[in-house]
């Protein structure tokens, strides 16, 4: 039962009920029995003053003590109780137990002092002489302000017992009842309140196996409700994230195949056929290009894992970038130059030093002007320029060449996203420096975006905060 939440929340609440309807037991027999005492005492007063009263006349011309028990006897019958009268002395002079009684034997009780000096004497004690509990009272019986002897009353309480006894029984009745229906109750309850828990765990175990489409019905907006509805995200992002790991694992062996594979048969045509010098100068030149590719492709992937979880590789300092700028645009001319292109690099006059990466910052302009120049078939115009605006510094790059197809656009910062893959291929490409960029750009907390025509150009612009914090 303690073993599992929904047992131990039944037990809880039978607990509490036990531990309510016990306490209440005993305070209401409690006020049941003091309730009843007082009230008695109060009649026992009573009838002892009424006693008192009736005595003292009889006393008067000296004690007879067989009249005095007569009297006590037919008193004792109209209240139930004992009636002993005392004297001044302390001796009993009349005892309404007529065989066995106390006539004529000393009754040196406490009560029967207390009303000796004009008090109430009142005790509540087991009697052995009739074998039960007993309140006893003993009032005085005055004469003319003296007190002359003392009027002492017994009455057995086994009429309260009885009533306190069935009390006692109705409540212990009434406190099983509540334990069944509390029982049943929170046996009931505890399920309702546990079942979405267990189905978070029989999900949580079926997404252990691998079975990652999960997805449980939230119908609470509480703590357990909040928890599935989190439990639902995360599933959701697990699974889509286990996709896209699949997709970059397929693509990333795919990608690496392709060369591979030219590289073996260019290698087995080379061992097995005797060809002329210059086909082998062919052969060797093409390996070395698959060979660049793999190693290219081998460094992209190594840039995005290095992005996806080590912090040192963006390090942030002061960048000068005009000076940052007009040495990319250097070492990318002569290159540009060699395709026929006119390679500028324009820089707004006093801009400012920014907070970011100087080595991040190369390689994505490097990879901008490397695309521009590769997308740029016949020799066209290629521009780096740097701007800024709005607390921004926007960099751009602008090229005249073969532009992108409206419907690519939005997927060219994907991972190997080409828009023609045996061309980029042939260039040298990955389809992996976009999206590379897409990361660094974002990390140091700017954006990048494309604007582009067919056959006419394209427009890459990204920006960096200019805050020097
Ligand atoms: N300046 C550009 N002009 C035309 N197409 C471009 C340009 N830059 C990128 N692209 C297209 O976007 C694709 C993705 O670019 P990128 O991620 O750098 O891959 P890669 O250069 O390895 O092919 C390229 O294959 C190409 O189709
Ligand atoms: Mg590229």
């Amino acid at each position: 039962m303690f073993k599992t939440f929904r047992g131990r929340l039944t037990f809880s609440f039978l607990a509490v009920i036990l531990t309510v309807m016990v306490l209440i037991s005993i305070f209401l027999l409690n006020l049941l029995e003091q309730y009843y005492l007082a009230y008695q005492k109060e009649i026992l007063v009573n009838s002892g003053n009424l006693a008192a009263e009736l005595f003292s006349g009889y006393l008067r011309g000296g004690s007879d003590l067989v009249l005095l028990s007569g009297l006590a006897e037919n008193f004792s019958r109209q209240i139930g109780a004992r009636v002993i009268v005392v004297s001044k002395s302390g001796m009993v002079i009349g005892d309404s137990v007529r065989v066995g009684g106390r006539l004529g034997t000393p009754l040196e009780r406490e009560e029967v002092l207390k009303a000796l000096e004009g008090g109430t004497g009142c005790s509540v004690q087991y009697s052995s002489f009739s074998e039960q509990w007993v309140m006893q009272v003993a009032v005085p019986l005055k004469e003319a302000e003296s007190i002359s002897g003392v009027v002492f009353l017994s009455y057995p309480l086994k009429g309260i017992y009885r009533i306190l006894t069935e009390a006692r029984y109705y409540l212990l009745i009434m406190t099983l009842v509540a334990v069944v229906v509390v029982g049943v109750l929170g046996a009931i309850l505890a399920r309702y309140f546990t079942r979405p828990i267990e189905e978070l765990t029989l999900a949580a175990q079926e997404m252990a196996k691998g079975n990652l489409q999960q997805k449980i019905k939230v119908d609470s907006r509480d703590e357990i409700g909040r928890m599935a509805q989190q439990f639902n995200i995360m599933a959701e992002r697990l699974n889509k994230m286990t996709k896209h790991l699949r997709s970059f694992a397929e693509n990333v062996s795919h990608e690496l195949r392709t060369p591979l594979t030219s590289v073996s048969l260019l290698v087995k045509s080379l061992r097995e056929y005797s060809m002329p010098a210059e086909q082998q100068h062919e052969f060797l030149k093409d390996i070395d290009k698959e060979t660049d590719r793999l190693v290219q492709l081998v460094e992209d992937l190594l840039d995005l894992t290095r992005l996806d979880k080590d912090e040192t590789y963006i390090r942030k300092e002061k960048v000068d970038l005009k000076r940052l700028l007009v040495e990319v645009g250097s070492k990318m001319r002569p290159r540009a130059e060699r395709q026929g292109h006119e390679l500028k690099v324009e820089i707004e006059p006093g801009l400012s030093q920014v907070w970011s990466s100087a080595e991040r910052l190369k390689q994505v302009i490097y990879n901008l002007l490397d695309n521009a120049i590769k997308y740029t078939p016949e020799p066209g115009k290629i521009e780096l320029c740097a701007y800024s605006q709005d607390g921004e510094v926007v960099i751009k790059v602008v090229d005249t060449g073969r532009g992108i197809p409206s419907a690519d656009l939005p997927h060219i910062f994907e991972r190997f996203y080409r828009v023609n893959k045996g061309r980029s291929r042939d260039l040298g490409g990955t389809g992996l420096g976009l999206s590379i960029c897409k990361e660094i750009v974002e990390a140091l907390g700017g954006k990048i975006w494309v604007e582009s025509v067919e056959k006419v150009g394209s427009i890459f612009y990204f920006t960096i905060p200019e805050t020097l914090s």
